[in-house]
């Protein structure tokens, strides 16, 4: 798909789901499809791993049928490197290719990636044209307002992306200094949208769709992208787009989320097997009912789970009391 296309159709949808490391994988993308995502993403991957063929990098990069647009995440600071990944990954069928240079995570900036490439606009600039210039597919790039609260260049850089040839900028509004810790930054990241004339998507505390209107009225982007409110939450995705239609949501029942749950451990299981299968869910089960009455004690109980057949019967502890849902502690 041309850039033109990509963007039109990031314009009409609206919405981008984003990586997020350790919960888009494989069987998490299968049901995103299935609940009728637009675009989708990998988590992020090493461009060296994707260079080498790692296996388990290959494995990451599995995609679900469907008529969503399916991007790939890379991380490096490599330009050479980063390009021949993006080759790579429009040899295998992806529709875009996303560049990380906003993970303040200590492994990926301490080789000089992620978000430490907003602190060397030269360098950001030649790993997102070479990567550009080497694939015909669009090319995304994903940024924070800057390394820290005190180094705030995304405006710069947002403009040497656009020089760059990028399609689309994500803009998690917040700096890296703190992941997750700081309040969002509409009005920096209206400034950027004010000065690009590319697609911005505001990223940062979208959680629902009330937040995904919020966004864009704050801020005028052309489309959102939520995070931590995917986790446990397909949902999300009808949730945004009946706000943006003006229509209104039926959150899903229990029954409903156990359902889906119950697929979702399936879909883990056929990938990587009842032992890995049952590990990740024990992070992913309760996200599915993080707002149940005894929250974290279901957290706690799930952690000493070792078997689907376990697995399942915490479902049957999920019972309604009233309008509240409640983890049944014995
Ligand atoms: C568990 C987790 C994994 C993440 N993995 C990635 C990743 O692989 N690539 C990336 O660019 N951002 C990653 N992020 C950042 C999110 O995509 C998003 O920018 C961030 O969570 C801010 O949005 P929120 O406030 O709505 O959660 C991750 C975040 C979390 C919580």
């Amino acid at each position: 798909m041309s850039s033109t296309g990509f963007n039109r159709r990031l314009r009409a949808e609206k919405l981008l789901l984003p990586p997020l490391a350790g919960y888009t994988d494989y069987p998490f993308r299968r049901i995103l499809a299935e609940h009728g995502a637009p675009f989708m993403c990998t988590q992020m991957l090493s461009s060296e791993a994707v260079v080498r063929r790692s296996p388990r990098t290959l494995k990451m990069l599995e995609k679900p049928d469907g008529g969503h647009l399916h991007g790939a995440q890379l991380f490096g600071d490599d330009a050479v490197s980063m390009a021949s990944a993006a080759v790579s990954l429009e040899a295998l069928g992806f529709d875009y290719v996303d560049i990380n240079m906003g993970c303040a995570v200590k492994a990926v900036i301490s080789n000089g990636a992620g978000v430490s490439l907003m602190g060397d606009l030269e360098k950001a600039y030649r790993v997102a044209a070479t990567v550009v210039e080497a694939v015909s597919i669009p090319v995304t790039c994903k940024i924070r307002l800057g390394e820290s609260r005190r180094e705030q260049n995304a405006l710069e850089l947002s403009g040497r992306l656009v020089d760059a040839g990028v399609s689309a900028i994500t803009v998690h509004g917040r700096s890296g200094e703190k992941k997750f810790g700081e309040p969002v930054n509409y009005d920096a990241i209206r400034e950027i949208v004010e000065s690009v004339d590319v697609p911005v998507v505001g990223n940062g505390g979208v959680y629902t769709g009330f937040d995904a209107l919020e966004m864009v009225r704050l801020t005028g982007v052309d489309a959102v992208m939520p995070g931590r409110g995917l986790i446990g939450n397909p949902w999300i995705i009808e949730e945004i787009r009946c706000a943006f239609n003006g229509e209104s949501f039926a959150a899903p029942s229990l029954d409903e989320r156990k359902t889906v749950c119950r697929r979702h451990l399936g879909y883990l299981v056929d990938y990587v097997g009842e032992k890995d299968g049952v590990v990740t869910m024990r992070r992913v089960l309760p996200r599915y009912f993080s707002g149940a009455v005894h929250a974290t004690d279901l957290r706690e109980f799930v952690v000493n789970i070792s078997s689907v057949g376990g697995m399942l019967s915490v479902l049957d502890r999920l019972v309604e009391v009233g309008d509240q849902v409640v983890f049944q502690r014995v």
